[in-house]
């Protein structure tokens, strides 16, 4: 049967059966109780102290207090009918130190969520790394350190240790490039580094915590094994409005490198066991490459069973003399990073839905045979509340194209097997602290209330539906 072909009476657009729906979150962006039951600190503690780092001076020490309130909310994901929740273990609250050590006290926390969330038929999604390192490892070097990865693969083992009798599918490190080029290379996230070699060699480091963390989960029986990478169309301006457009040589040779730097230097190493050969260079320049060792590569390509995949926008570049948006990343020398040709978010973020639908089916192309499952796609805006609601009609305005975008895909050939909102609540956005609000629940950070946004209401007619209706 078809995916449309199921479709009842005024429904125009069904999802496969089985589609899994649900939302994601991110240890240090909602649970705050930093201190709490014996948790260590993380480089995000660390960088939150840093003057002028994060908007407005806010930090996730409270964040939305998940850590106390997981069994409301919870509570609120079953009145949405998710199907499944994608929410990231803290490495300091079961490790403080990062190394050595565990923390029973952390793992309970994370046995009373899943539990929870077994409970209420929402299934737990579990990711290993979302940017909280130990900032005991940060003091040894940190993701530029090798050995940052092995400790990664103990980790691994400790939590799925505890929680792999329950949880099926496990993911391994989230966005690699954001870890790296943001916190390492540009310095606007943690740890706060500028040093683009280092940048490089953490990005190598992650990607083989990957490959030894999807080794350590295979033995240990997981059902499921994903990383999710940010992954941005690299288009022409004109390319935004008519994706047919061909682009100029030189114009193309652009596109081509930022492909490589930002999507292939993670994607060509995880699903084909090899850097792109555009990069290497890059890398050798900057950073050598000794730093990438033989059998490496094996480890970062071993098979996973899904592509997890983090869309927002596209990246609009054309060749020319202009500054570029960061002058100093290496490899985009004379290369335009071009500013918004369509609406925005608050964040500033171009909404370009067909984005999405070129990224599956690219994926579907050029690395056949993986599971896709979109594992964050959402918005920002500034969100009014009226009394009890929030009418957050440009979210589900966004939303509703992504997944238009989405079953066009499906309908051309993609294997895309769900969809994860980013975010269920409004959380600690990075050095944007509370300012921007992802959620399909917003969030008082005053009072801590929650309240289910008209986009929630909404998402929970598509799930019951597994589709949109007319
Ligand atoms: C990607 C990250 O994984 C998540 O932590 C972040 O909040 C969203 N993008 C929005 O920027």
């Amino acid at each position: 049967m078809s995916a449309t072909s199921a479709a009842p009476r005024g429904q125009t657009l069904a999802f496969p059966d089985g589609f899994v729906w649900g939302a994601a979150t991110a240890a240090y962006q909602v649970e705050g109780a930093v201190k709490e039951d014996g948790r260590g600190p993380s480089i995000w503690d660390t960088f939150c102290r840093t003057p002028g780092a994060i908007a407005d001076g806010h930090t996730g020490d409270t964040a939305c207090d998940h850590y106390h309130r997981y069994a409301d909310d919870v509570r609120l994901m079953d009145r949405l009918d998710l199907s499944v929740y994608r929410f990231s273990v803290s490495w300091s609250r079961v490790q403080p130190d990062g190394h050595g050590r565990v923390n029973p006290a952390g793992l309970d926390f994370y046995e009373r969520l899943v539990d929870e969330l077994l409970e209420a038929g929402v299934a737990p999604y579990a990711a290993l790394y979302h940017w909280d390192l130990p900032q005991a490892l940060e003091d040894r070097g940190g993701w530029t350190d090798r050995d940052t990865a092995y400790r990664f693969a103990d980790y691994a083992k400790i939590v799925q240790d505890r929680l792999g009798d329950r949880v099926r599918t496990w993911m391994t490190v989230n966005e690699p490039w954001v870890s790296a080029t943001l916190g390492y290379g540009i310095g606007v996230h943690a740890p706060g580094r500028t040093s683009w070699a280092d940048a490089f060699r953490a990005s190598h480091h992650l990607l083989l915590a990957h490959g030894l963390g999807v080794q350590v989960l295979r033995g240990g029986g997981a059902h499921e094994v994903t990383i999710s990478v940010n992954l941005a169309p690299v288009l022409t301006p004109g390319q935004v409005n008519d994706p047919s457009l061909e682009p100029s040589p030189e114009d193309a040779d652009a596109v081509d490198r930022v492909d490589a730097l930002i999507n292939r230097q993670f994607l060509d190493p995880v699903l084909r066991g090899e850097y792109p050969e555009r990069v290497l260079p890059i890398i050798e320049r900057v950073a050598g490459l000794g730093h990438i060792r033989d059998g490496d590569l094996a480890d970062i390509g071993r098979p996973i069973d899904l592509l997890g995949v983090n869309y927002y926008t596209p990246c609009v570049v054309r060749s020319g003399p202009g500054e570029p948006a960061n002058p100093a990343y290496p490899g985009t020398e004379g290369i335009e990073f071009t500013g918004a040709y369509a609406p925005t978010t608050a964040t500033g973020w171009p909404i370009v839905p067909t984005g999405l639908s070129q990224l599956l089916l690219r994926l579907t192309r050029d690395y056949p045979g993986v599971g896709l499952l979109v594992t964050e796609n959402g918005a920002a805006f500034d969100d009014a509340v009226t009394g009890e609601r929030v009418h957050d009609a440009d979210r589900t305005a966004f939303l509703e194209s992504h997944l238009r975008a989405a079953h066009e895909a499906i309908e051309a050939g993609a294997d895309l097997r769900g969809y994860l909102v980013w975010s269920l609540m409004d959380n600690f956005e990075w050095a944007e602290g509370y300012s921007k609000r992802f959620g399909l629940l917003h969030v008082d950070f005053d009072t801590q209330r929650r309240l289910l946004k008209d986009s929630a209401l909404w998402y929970r007619e598509v799930i019951r539906h597994n589709g949109l209706r007319s």
